[in-house]
């Protein structure tokens, strides 16, 4: 086997080497059915037990009372951003969005093609989405309020969740979900594209209170009504079988080896610290997110110029660290540091930067 290097992908992204581990030493025969997690059944009791586990463990995990379904739908988080005004836009009534970057640009666009009355109450557009804005206000009048809990490509994250004011909260948290605890009973949904904190790519994690099920027309198509998947246990059709199965491997990892989202927000606001206050000192590497908004899952910082952001990123791939180039729309640099990249892997990235400034600055 080649070498394993620190991986700082924004998504698809690391995944615990135990998981990786678990999965090589159970390939050819899944718990004696004598064939691989691959080509079992859907349908046969190792996969329903695999969704089961896998569901239970996130409710345990964010503490979620009976009245949640978790879900796993194909088509990304992307498919979300319609499915969500679909689903859950109130006749007559507006749907609420917050904008903090592309993301949430993109889910405000589903919802315009959706016609629904489309009122973004917030925005950090002005200062090309570099904070979380606040001191804005909830019309209670709205269907929902959405909202980007963490913003992948600006390297900006909600310290706090907006106050919802009885209004239910959705939230696309595609790249800090399971990062930390928090309290579900405000949100209607939450939904996490898989590929950054809790598997591979190729399913979307949704979660959705019972009353949001009653919300749906009935003249969607089965596969974009929520109840469809909530009915069937998420197997209406063939899911995403070695996605789900991973995800549970992660899920348990998280519970057994970490011991839980209070311990995985410490060893997550270790890392911050870590490189946070390394960039802060630094007069070389500069940081874009504004500070009190800054992301502990995406860190985002620019060099003096771009040809040394290219050299940057070339040289810390020779050195073992991967994935450190900026979203191509961005450009800078961008170390993700999800759940997977542990205290080790952010101490190596700081040393090699330290290293780097020493030689070009
Ligand atoms: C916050 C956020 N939302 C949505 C998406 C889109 O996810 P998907 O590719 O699963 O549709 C991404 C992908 O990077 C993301 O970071």
């Amino acid at each position: 086997m080649g070498k394993r290097i620190y991986n700082f992908n924004a998504g698809p992204a690391a995944l615990p080497l135990p998981v990786l581990e678990e999965i090589q030493s159970e390939l050819l025969d899944y718990k004696g059915s004598g064939i691989s997690i691959l080509e079992v059944s859907h349908r046969s009791k190792w996969f329903d037990d695999v969704i089961n586990e896998a569901v239970e463990r996130t409710k345990r995990l964010l503490g979620l009372g009976d009245d949640f379904h978790v879900l796993f739908i194909q088509g990304g988080a992307s498919l979300q951003f319609c499915m969500i005004p679909m689903n859950l836009g109130l006749k007559g009534r507006p749907v609420d969005y917050i904008n903090t970057g592309t993301w949430s640009t993109k889910a405000i666009k589903e919802a315009e093609i959706q016609g629904k009355d489309v009122r973004v109450i917030a925005s950090s557009e002005d200062k090309g989405f570099s904070y979380i804005p606040d001191g804005f206000t909830v019309d209670k009048d709205a269907s929902y309020l959405h909202f980007t809990s963490n913003n992948t490509i600006k390297g900006t994250q909600w310290a706090r969740f907006p106050e919802a004011e009885g209004v239910p909260l959705v939230c696309d948290m595609s790249s800090d979900i399971m990062s930390r605890p928090f309290d579900a009973a405000p949100f209607g949904l939450i939904y996490a594209g898989a590929q950054k904190n809790i598997g591979p790519s190729g399913s979307a994690l949704v979660i959705i209170r019972g009353d949001m099920l009653e919300r749906t027309p009935h003249n969607l198509p089965t596969m974009l009504k929520y109840a469809t998947f909530a009915d069937k246990n998420s197997m209406f059709n063939t899911p995403a079988c070695v996605v789900i199965y991973t995800i549970n491997l992660v899920l348990k990892w998280l519970e057994e080896t970490i011991g839980g989202l209070e311990k995985m927000d410490e060893i997550n606001q270790k890392k911050g610290s870590i490189i946070y206050d390394f960039i802060d000192q630094s007069g070389f590497y500069q940081g874009t997110a504004a500070r009190e908004s800054r992301s502990l899952m995406n860190v985002t910082f620019r060099l003096p110029s771009e040809d040394l952001e290219k050299k940057f990123v070339r040289e810390a791939l020779k050195e073992g660290l991967g994935g450190l180039k900026g979203h191509r729309s961005v450009g800078g640099c961008r170390a993700s540091i999800y759940n997977a990249s542990g205290v080790e892997a952010v101490k190596a990235l700081v040393e090699f930067m330290k290293e780097f400034e020493r030689k070009e600055g």
